[in-house]
């Protein structure tokens, strides 16, 4: 006897980046962050979790790889969502004690791991969307985002498509450091989003450990999270009500140039941008200032890779400048939905 559900779960790329932490453990935020749910067709991770009374341990393999379970936060995320089963099946007997069964998780990514593309998010966010499925828990999406957060803080926002809004909360406990809708894809559909691999290498300095030294040494980091974030979230989600790409775009330069101040400002410094994305930075405006408007935003992660945001309007003029020099810039991502799950008996 055994029940399986698989899931897929798509990658966020951050315009308002989470970088700090008040609580580790918890993973809650020093502030909030916005997002844009990218596609699950190119960059997504799919996971299947089953749970039998045959098996003798829980597992997990991620992309064929079996994975050490004891003291990690997969192992976290499961408990928690085992302990939601549990009080369903104590208030009705009739259930089956999945709770106490042993887990099998096999998740696959089709990006890059650790090489600063969100991987983490949508690893999070498809295990948790398809355990609560597997467990019939009647979460909601913002009860589910919490638990992807102990996972890794950025996967709260993949539990949503379109755009995402992670609110850094108050509370010791994390209980209002969850993830909320800012506007759906059918909002805003338009948007498009480009990824320039320029390194799929791993990360130089893990966000954990990034984010630790930030908050231990930058002078510069408590302007950023006690004033200028928070300016910059409602700047943001008005941008986004409004459909307002100017303001959009430039929002999401400045505030990735800013998360890359405070990591160069952190000691020892931390630098994630090679001379390839500074020389995407600098074509992007130069493109900008050629056209005369702000068609074209560029915004990093823990990586050197860059994501560019524009319009499906100007997607002709984007593609046509990036084609010579990036003979494998792909077609452009949709805006995404958010998980989908389907389960097998
Ligand atoms: C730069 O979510 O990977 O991508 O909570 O330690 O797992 P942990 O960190 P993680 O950090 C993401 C940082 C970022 C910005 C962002 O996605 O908001």
């Amino acid at each position: 006897e055994a029940l399986a559900v698989t899931a897929v779960a798509p990658v966020n790329i951050a315009v308002i980046k989470y970088w700090g932490k008040r609580n580790v453990e918890l993973n809650l935020p020093t502030n909030s962050s916005i997002s844009v749910t990218l596609s699950t067709d190119d960059l997504r991770a799919i996971t299947s979790v089953a749970v039998s009374p045959q098996f003798s341990e829980d597992l997990f393999w991620l992309n064929g790889e079996l994975q050490n379970l004891i003291g990690s936060k997969h192992i976290n995320c499961v408990n928690i969502l085992r302990k939601e089963r549990a009080l369903l099946e104590a208030a009705d007997p009739g259930l089956k004690k999945l709770s106490n069964w042993k887990i099998r998780i096999i998740s696959e990514n089709n990006f890059p791991t650790a090489a600063g593309l969100a991987s983490s998010a949508a690893g999070y966010a498809a295990l948790v969307f398809s355990i609560s499925k597997l467990f019939e828990l009647d979460l909601n999406q913002t009860e589910l985002s919490k638990v992807a957060r102990v996972g890794s803080g950025s996967s709260s926002r993949s539990l949503f498509g379109g755009y995402v809004a992670w609110q850094a909360g108050n509370l010791e406990n994390g209980d209002d450091s969850v993830a909320v809708e800012v506007a759906p894809v059918s909002h805003w559909p338009n948007m498009r989003a480009l990824v320039l691999v320029i390194s799929a290498g791993k990360k130089s300095v893990s966000s954990t450990g990034g984010m630790q030294r930030t908050v231990g040494t930058s002078t510069l980091f408590p302007a950023r999270h006690l004033k200028i974030v928070p300016e910059r979230m409602s700047q943001m989600e008005d941008a986004i009500r409004a459909k307002d790409f100017g303001s959009f775009a430039k929002l999401t330069m400045c505030d990735s140039n800013q998360f890359h101040a405070v990591c160069l400002d952190s000691y020892p410094p931390i630098l994630y941008l090679n001379d390839t994305s500074r020389a995407v930075i600098s074509f992007v405006h130069y493109f900008n200032e050629y056209y005369g408007a702000v068609k074209l935003a560029y915004t990093f992660d823990a990586g050197p890779n860059a994501v560019l945001y524009f319009l499906e309007e100007d997607s002709a003029q984007v593609l046509s400048c990036l084609k010579p020099v990036l003979p494998a810039a792909k077609i452009p991502f949709e805006v995404d939905e958010g998980p989908s799950g389907f389960c097998f008996d």
